[in-house]
């Protein structure tokens, strides 16, 4: 099992280069076998394993394998698959004379980066289906213009699904779809600045994205602290200007921490004392490992939170398909903002979305993902807990990411080492709010990114960096 693909992680050697896939692929794995990246004896995965994860046809793969083998660089053999045959030639080293190897662009191997799902368990199939249904009923209109509110089948189902597996207090009518969970907030920046808020409060672990979002809709975005309870909301109080919050109430991101129940409700009363508005980013409400996950912030007060949701983690980022459950009074001045001009996802993907959910195919997948994360976690906690004994995973049993405490002073290097090891990961630091100037250290970790054949490779990197 060592020299199986999965433990090796070998993604980079699988990217196809040029304009045809098969010739692509043919040339990306002749040039791993060639500079010795794929060592003489290793097994490839099957044809059906890469094509799932390249997300190509099957053929595609076999004929690429075939090709290598009839050109003597791999071999098959019937029960024993695909190998890099034993005579292929490795690669020259440099400076003997010969002529130097071709660049291989330098990616790293493994991407243990937060902020993807685990983009090769994208339902094509069920998507598909859906796709097909939604657009053989769908009428003539809806491969119009379209509704800047989006589609009215899309918001019916939405309503009963965040009703359902949310606690949302939803109906149709204030429900807005955007372009993913980033442009229903530049969409309420320029909204809460149009109403004469100055300063929208951002919890001081974050993403600066999403910050920069803000500001440049003219707000301030003063750091309202974290800590192993969540955002300190008592302390919204004494934020004399603050007009909102933006917060990650179910998972915090990245620290990982629910909102505790007594800060829950400092929320709610902050926002009803000064007519704030609380922002609730629930990008990973699904997933939950250890419980039922807890209801949306929304739900104590639908007039005074907007709950921002996104298919960007339940189903794939490429998508762009988010939207946003607003307060009866800000529907039509969101809509104005929005205008008939902006940015929409598609109407048939959306048509699709809400055809995959109401089939109970959305539900499904979220269950199957679920499962797959969860096992990774579990797998992430148990090689820890063998390899590197000192390094904790904190945070709850959610979501597709972990953060992982490092000693303080240590984060930069552990970094560095990654990266040389070829292992892409950030540091905590990098998502701690500009204006604090020190937090502790780790390490953020995207288990949901990699390939599942991917994914034990990347697990033991990581293991082997790890102080
Ligand atoms: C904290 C957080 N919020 C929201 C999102 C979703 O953003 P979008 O819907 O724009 O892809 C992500 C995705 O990475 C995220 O990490």
């Amino acid at each position: 099992m060592t020299d199986s693909w999965a433990a090796f992680g070998a993604d980079l050697h699988i990217e196809p280069v040029g304009p045809g896939l098969r010739s692509g692929l043919t040339a990306a794995l002749r040039e791993a076998v060639r500079s010795g990246r794929l060592p003489p004896g290793t097994r490839l995965p099957s044809s059906r394993t890469l094509a799932a994860d390249l997300g190509t046809a099957r053929n595609t793969v076999a004929d690429a394998y075939a090709d290598l083998v009839a050109e003597g660089w791999l071999t098959a053999r019937q029960g024993s698959g695909t190998r890099v045959a034993r005579r292929a030639p490795v690669a020259r080293r440099s400076g003997a004379g010969t002529a130097p190897a071709p660049r291989v662009r330098r990616r790293p191997v493994h991407n243990l980066l937060p902020g993807s799902p685990d983009l090769s368990g994208f339902p094509r199939a069920e998507w598909l289906k859906a796709a097909r249904r939604a657009l053989t009923d769908a009428p003539h209109e809806a491969f119009g213009y379209g509704d800047p509110q989006g589609r009215v089948e899309l918001r019916t189902v939405l309503a009963e699904y965040l009703a359902r597996a949310r606690g949302v207090y939803a109906a149709p009518e204030r429900i807005v779809v955007c372009a993913g969970f980033v442009h229903g907030l530049s969409l309420l920046g320029r909204v809460l600045r149009r109403r004469g808020v100055r300063e929208a409060a951002v919890e001081s672990y974050g993403l600066d994205i999403h910050r920069d979002l803000l500001t440049g809709a003219g707000l301030r975005t003063p750091p309202l602290p974290v800590d192993g309870l969540g955002a300190r909301t008592e302390e919204l109080a004494g934020m004399r200007g603050a007009g909102a919050v933006l917060m990650t109430p179910a998972h915090q991101f990245p620290t990982g921490v629910p909102l505790h129940a007594d800060r829950r409700a400092a929320a709610v009363d902050w926002a009803r004392s000064r007519s704030g508005l609380i922002l609730e980013d629930d990008y990973d409400g699904e997933f939950r490992y250890d419980r039922q996950p807890v209801g949306a912030l929304q739900g104590l007060d639908p007039e005074r939170v907007v709950y921002l949701g996104t298919a960007s983690k339940s189903l794939a980022p490429g998508l762009r398909l988010a939207w946003m459950v607003l307060p009866e009074q800000w529907v039509a001045e969101v809509l104005e903002a929005k205008g008939g001009a902006e940015w929409m996802p598609a109407s048939p993907d959306q048509l699709t979305l809400a055809e995959f959910i109401a089939s109970g195919a959305y539900d499904r997948h979220v269950r199957s993902m679920r499962l797959r994360y969860r096992r990774r976690r579990d797998a992430l906690v148990a090689a820890l807990a063998e390899r590197a004994p000192d390094v904790r995973v904190s945070g709850i049993a959610a979501g597709l990411h972990a953060v992982l405490e490092l000693p303080p002073g240590t984060e930069r290097s552990v970094v560095q080492a990654a990266t040389w090891q070829g292992l892409a990961v950030q540091g905590l630091s990098r998502f701690r709010h500009p204006d604090l100037a020190s937090g502790p250290e780790g390490l953020v970790i995207g288990y949901g990114s990699p390939a599942e054949s991917a994914w034990a490779g990347a697990l033991d990197a990581l293991c082997r960096v790890l102080p």
